[in-house]
């Protein structure tokens, strides 16, 4: 029989694109073949078996039913092709709705949850915090009571490298690294990444924690720098690059992410974290040079723009854990990842048209025009 997970805020960015793997890795058999393929070339044991253990499950069904409120970020065309598939169903509500949890976990048959769902924008915090503590705290809350109360099998929260706080020329973000953020959108995934591990502690959940740095690729809302960036370049608008650019951070294919996901939730320890990073630090102004450069524009539609208030200078995670422990590692390099993401920019115009409407523009003015 088909394991139901329940995916929370899977018509966003990010989870968008996790469904989308899931779909794929339990059905794909020639996807199944390459990574056979892998592991035989692979010496290393514990990463062997690791790798063995992911392969045995994801030939299993996996079916998905994805609870998302659809705010700004959320955008049902983000699943336009896989909207009929037979292992996926959608719901449309909110994560703070304990009842409407409830009721899903009982007709379902909900096994485990991966929330995605947040507000997840910093410059969008900053304008007003009110909503970050409603989702990312209250809806937090609200799925960890379910997941003790009908005694779910798993519960993987997915966090970020921001509750760490903002780093010097030096070091890295590690698991022990303790959480200082800085914004209020780190303050509320923070204070969920709290709550998780005191249900851990409190309650005896079966629940776990990623925190990953800067994801890109298709489908990302751009609000965000890099499809931002992208879209302004092919109508040559101007690029706002804030402060003096050389802000850092460790920017990682989103479809990597989602196999550090899936490789978390089947094989992770419960009551540990562990950090996703794609050992990619660059400038900001690097990256936006580099989509100048591939878009073949002037450097001279870069504009520095007014600081964000509070920006944290520094990103860098140490992935090491997840690595060594449950063998992954990231697989798309930046050049390539930032390269087919343009291309998905390129090819999907209308996905660019629909998205960019009101809400987006008076956002837009709110945000740059000051
Ligand atoms: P996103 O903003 O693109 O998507 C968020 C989704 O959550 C949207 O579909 C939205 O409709 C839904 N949502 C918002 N509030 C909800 C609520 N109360 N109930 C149900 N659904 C709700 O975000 P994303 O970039 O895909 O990020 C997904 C998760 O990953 C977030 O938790 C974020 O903190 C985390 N994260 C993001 C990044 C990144 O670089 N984007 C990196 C690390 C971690
Ligand atoms: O590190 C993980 C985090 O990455 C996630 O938790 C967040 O959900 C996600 O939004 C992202 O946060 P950032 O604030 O790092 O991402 P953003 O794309 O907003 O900005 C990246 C960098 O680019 C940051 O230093 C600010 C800068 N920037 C951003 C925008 C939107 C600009 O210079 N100009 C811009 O217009």
């Amino acid at each position: 029989m088909a394991e139901t997970i329940l995916i929370t805020g899977g018509a966003g960015f990010i989870g968008s694109n996790f469904i989308r793997y899931i779909l794929r890795q339990a059905q794909d058999d020639s996807i199944r073949q390459a990574q056979d393929d892998t592991i035989r070339q692979v010496q290393d044991d514990t990463i062997r078996q690791a790798q063995d253990d992911t392969i045995r499950q994801a030939q299993d069904d996996i079916r998905i039913v994805n609870l998302d409120a659809l705010t700004y970020a959320g955008n049902l065309e983000n699943l336009r092709d896989i909207e009929n598939h037979q292992y996926y169903k959608f719901i449309h509500g909110r994560i703070e709705d304990s009842k409407l949890v409830r009721k899903i976990i009982e007709t379902e048959n909900i096994s485990g949850i991966i929330n995605f769902a947040a507000e997840s924008h910093v410059d969008r915090s900053i304008i007003e915090a009110r909503p970050f503590i409603d989702t990312n705290i209250i809806g937090t809350l609200t799925l960890l009571e379910a997941v003790r109360d009908y005694k779910l099998s798993r519960f993987l929260q997915i966090s970020t490298d921001e509750v760490y706080g903002s780093l010097g020329t030096e070091g890295y973000f590690t698991e022990t690294t303790p959480l200082e953020p800085r914004s209020p959108y780190s303050a509320s995934k923070a204070s969920a990444d709290h709550l998780v591990l005191s249900f851990v502690n409190t309650y005896g959940i079966n629940a776990l924690i990623t925190r990953c740095s800067n994801n890109y690729g298709p489908y990302q809302f751009p609000e965000k720098l890099i499809p931002l960036m992208i879209l302004n370049a092919l109508e040559e608008k101007k690029l706002p690059v804030y402060g003096d650019g050389l802000h850092v951070r460790d920017w990682i294919y989103v479809e990597d992410h989602c196999s550090a996901i899936w490789t978390v939730y089947q094989k992770g320890k419960s009551g540990e974290v562990y950090n996703v990073g794609g050992r990619t630090e660059k400038p900001n102004m690097e990256i936006v040079k580099s989509i100048l450069k591939i878009l073949n524009k002037p450097d001279t539609l870069i504009e520095f723009v007014k600081d964000r208030p509070g920006h944290d200078r520094r990103y860098a995670i140490d992935c090491t854990k997840i690595e060594k422990e449950l063998g992954w590692t990231r697989e798309t390099n930046l050049e390539d990842g930032l390269k087919s993401t343009i291309q998905w920019y390129l090819d999907n115009p209308e996905w660019c048209k629909n998205v960019r409407s009101g809400e987006y523009m008076e956002y837009y003015k709110k945000q740059y025009d000051k």
